[in-house]
């Protein structure tokens, strides 16, 4: 099968180009000026179009047990609304229960992933017991070198959630220590659950039981020194850190002096953290604020400018979404009357490359090139998976959208793809939409129809981290 693609034009995280792409069975084969028109099987005329490299989503909750539920989206439904919005892969978590093993974990959440998923997608595997006392009779350390053979090559860990994924400074620093030794990454949800706990516990003492008190009994500060520490460890470690779904400056700045000092600390931040705020949730009328429980929390306004200049000048390196998605009616519901009880996570895995065209490129917060390296070439690079993916080069997968940045539309769980009863930026008005989507090679969504098959996405096996590469 050829496919060209022209007139459009290419911009990948360094270059800006008129060009021809050609493409034969699932790889870009040629890149130029004029390709040859004869003996293609499909010509697609790109004039007035960006075309980039397929978006990467290294962050995704699919089809996840959580707070007494499943999130809403499964890997299939998910998957589909991915790719409406341009994200042709995904790197999803796979999560160890409490005394179980790690590949068992692997097995489960290949068994979600199979038949399902129309975009690729790799693994993150979540550890929550490395302890003497686990199923893995070897601390679950080896278990750890047998999943990256497998492509699994990044952890995350949580500071966060005591009593459910929470894990001690301990096991933290043996995952750290194992991943130095295994080339692996540690991902960080960086939060001090502990210190939180008290203070949930206080406010739902004294009745304070509404929505809000989930943003306002997690406090920056609680970020901050989870940033700090893990960045500590790692450091004592000698291994590289990532941490995930950034939201305030104070954590942004404990990432930043740790960089300026050289060390391997990355961060990625999330739509949502970069354009809705605490103020936002606070205006929300009776039990709407649910919407936009997660964690970490929404933070006041004057943070988004803040993590912008971070990536700008890269102490934020990735913009993934963290998309969680809980319907209000009947999920978020659980939480009513006490906010501890609502399931965390927003849905967002469809919008992030339009939230970001319009409030980064068309707003002049970041370049065009900076725009696809955040959401797609660096998500590639930090989790072993370029130059397969995120970017266009000969021999890469033809895994590219052709964005159309003048289409105008809006926000609505009216029209959106997830499987989720409400959109956090419902009525937000975009200009900049991907129009044809191609996955290696094959096109699975034009002009807001759906042409992919469920199953035809693969597990990609990634490469470990590749050191200190930027
Ligand atoms: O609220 C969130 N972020 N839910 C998903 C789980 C996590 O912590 O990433
Ligand atoms: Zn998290
Ligand atoms: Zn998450």
């Amino acid at each position: 099968m050829k496919t060209l693609i022209r007139n459009g034009s290419v911009v990948t995280a360094i270059d800006n180009f008129s060009a021809d792409l050609l493409i034969e069975g699932s790889k870009i084969a040629a890149l130029g000026a004029n390709l040859p028109t004869q003996n293609m099987d499909k010509i697609i005329d790109a004039q007035g179009m960006l075309v980039i490299p397929g978006g990467i989503d290294a962050h995704t909750h699919l089809d996840m047990p959580f707070g007494g539920t499943t999130s809403a989206d499964d890997f299939e439904t998910g998957t589909r609304a991915a790719a409406f919005g341009g994200t042709t892969t995904i790197v999803d978590f796979a999560i160890q229960g409490r005394g179980g093993r790690i590949m068992d974990a692997l097995e489960t959440w290949w068994k979600k992933a199979q038949g399902r998923a129309v975009i690729d997608y790799g693994l993150h595997m979540i550890v929550t017991d490395l302890s003497e006392g686990s199923t893995d009779a070897d601390q679950g350390l080896d278990s750890m070198n047998s999943v990256v053979r497998e492509g699994v090559t990044s952890f995350k860990l949580f500071m966060a959630y005591p009593g459910a994924l929470m894990v001690d400074d301990g096991t933290i620093f043996k995952a750290l220590s194992q991943t130095a030794k295994n080339g692996a990454l540690v991902c960080m949800h960086a939060e001090n659950g502990s210190a939180i706990d008290v203070i949930v516990r206080r406010a739902i003492a004294e009745g304070k039981t509404a929505p809000i008190y989930h943003a306002l009994t997690r406090p920056t500060t609680a970020e901050g020194e989870a940033v700090n520490r893990a960045i500590a460890l790692a450091e004592i470690a000698q291994a590289p850190v990532y941490i995930v779904h950034l939201s305030s400056n104070e954590a942004l700045e404990k990432v930043a002096e740790a960089r300026d000092r050289g060390v391997m600390a990355y961060a990625e931040t999330c739509p949502q953290y970069l354009l809705l705020s605490l103020e936002d949730m606070e205006k929300m009328p009776d039990f709407e604020g649910a919407k936009v429980v997660f964690t970490p929390p929404l933070r006041e306004k004057w943070n988004q400018e803040k993590l912008w200049e971070g990536l700008r000048t890269n102490n934020l390196q990735i913009v993934s979404t963290d998309h969680c998605p809980f319907c209000f009616k009947e999920q978020k519901e659980l939480g009513r009357g006490d906010f501890t009880k609502i399931p965390n996570g927003g849905p967002g895995i469809e919008n992030r490359l339009q939230l970001l065209y319009e409030h980064g490129v068309n707003q002049k917060r970041i370049s065009v090139n900076r725009w696809v390296e955040i959401t797609s070439t660096t998500p590639a690079k930090m989790f072993g998976l370029y130059p397969r993916k995120g970017t266009l080069a000969v021999g890469s997968d033809a895994d590219l959208v052709i964005w159309d940045p003048t289409a105008e539309h809006v926000l609505s769980a009216k029209t959106h793809h997830m499987r989720v009863d409400y959109s956090m930026f419902e009525g937000w008005k975009i200009r900049g939409n991907a129009r044809t989507v191609l996955s290696r090679g094959e096109v699975i969504v034009d002009q807001g129809k759906f042409l992919g098959k469920p199953g035809r996405g693969e597990f990609l096996k990634r490469a470990t981290y590749a050191g200190a590469w930027k």
